[in-house]
């Protein structure tokens, strides 16, 4: 039977949804790219703590031990058997952690070809974009902002299949700056979440951070976050010469402003030359109280944010986009392989 007849005959699709990027190992069954029937999301974050950070390594073997399980779980919660229910199969294949992706892809490719499903491979970043979509009907086109821990997209997205890149970061991603600073001052693990709680009680005036943005050249919609980083790394003298306890929560304050203001500005000014109002932001950094607040009660901005669980990674998001893209007719072979960066985004993604 042609692929497209196939889904003409399937009056809903479930498809399974398989997420392991990087240190969450998450599987999901979701119906027509809406309706979430389960969505399991093991993280490995204890297993990292005591590094401070993600240890590649940890992280495959951990879905190598977990994805199994992990898929069980996700379709006995959802009341479904992988023959009798699921109609096809996504998985992440990029970007992320090499060794991470490979696991569920193999798994996916495993899965697939046992049980005769079609499959799609599909990307990390733009299934983050597709997040909101899951809750809300959202029309095209829209300014896209992409957050996560490796990577900062602003874009012009005109469909899921037509994204032109206005702005990205020149160096450290946004979230990626939130771990670093977090990690300096010991604040806690996972950086980001830990840095944006200490900072609802401090003073973002109290310490003076430089913008993030740069000075030369054509960088209309890019950001820089080295510069920013390491001032508030090198506030660290003055940090400890107050000594009060609240000053963690003042350093917190203070970069989570700088770092999320320039991302509001970059919006507002993509937003006043393009005429597109409609933003939606995805990646780990969308759970940003700050980024959320000011960009919700922005009133010239139509702004839709994932619901907090689907800001991280998780398969739901995954088994969304899988959908939308199988309605596209795209399928994957075995020959597809995983890829740690996609290289040369820098105008257009992928
Ligand atoms: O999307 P994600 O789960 O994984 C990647 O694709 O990278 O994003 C993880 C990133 C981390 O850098 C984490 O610190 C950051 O998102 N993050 C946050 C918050 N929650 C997660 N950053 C700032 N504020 C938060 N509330
Ligand atoms: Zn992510």
């Amino acid at each position: 039977m042609p692929f497209s007849a196939f889904f003409y005959i399937v009056m809903f699709m479930n498809v399974l949804g398989i997420e392991t990027s990087c240190d969450e190992c998450s599987v999901a069954v979701v119906v027509d790219g809406k309706k979430i029937l389960s969505n399991i999301v093991a993280t490995q974050v204890e297993r990292h703590a005591p590094w401070n950070g993600v240890v590649p390594e940890i992280a495959s073997r951990l879905h190598v031990e977990w994805i199994d399980e992990v898929t069980s779980r996700a379709l006995t919660e959802a009341g479904v058997s992988l023959a009798d229910n699921i109609d096809a199969i996504a998985v992440t294949f990029r970007p992320g952690l090499i060794g991470s992706l490979l696991v569920g892809l193999s798994y996916a490719k495993g899965l697939a070809w046992s049980a005769g499903k079609p499959w799609v491979g599909v990307d990390h970043m733009m299934a983050h974009l597709y997040a909101p979509h899951l809750e809300y009907e959202i029309d095209y086109p829209y300014l896209g902002l992409i957050v996560s821990g490796g990577h900062t997209i602003l874009c012009r997205v005109e469909s899921m299949e037509e994204v032109t890149v206005l702005g990205t970061t020149i160096d450290d991603a946004c979230g990626e700056a939130f771990d670093k600073v977090a990690k300096f001052y010991n604040m806690g693990y996972p950086g980001g979440v830990v840095l944006d709680r200490l900072a609802e009680n401090g003073d973002p005036t109290a310490f003076r951070f430089p913008e993030p943005r740069l000075h030369k050249g054509n960088h209309r919609y890019d950001v820089s976050y080295s510069g920013l980083k390491t001032a508030a790394i090198h506030q660290l003298d003055q940090f400890r010469s107050d000594g009060a306890e609240d000053s963690l929560e003042n350093i917190a304050a203070s970069f989570r402003k700088a770092a999320i203001d320039v991302l509001v500005k970059r919006v507002k000014r993509a937003a006043g030359d393009t005429g597109i109002n409609r933003v939606v932001v995805g990646g780990g950094v969308s759970a940003n109280r700050y980024l959320r607040k000011s960009l919700t009660e922005d009133e010239s901005l139509d702004s839709y944010f994932p619901s907090m669980a689907l800001c991280t990674d998780n398969g739901a998001m995954i088994a969304a986009l899988g959908y939308h893209r199988l309605m596209q007719g795209e399928r994957s072979g075995l020959e597809l392989n995983a890829a740690a960066r996609v290289s040369g985004f820098r105008r257009s993604y992928p």
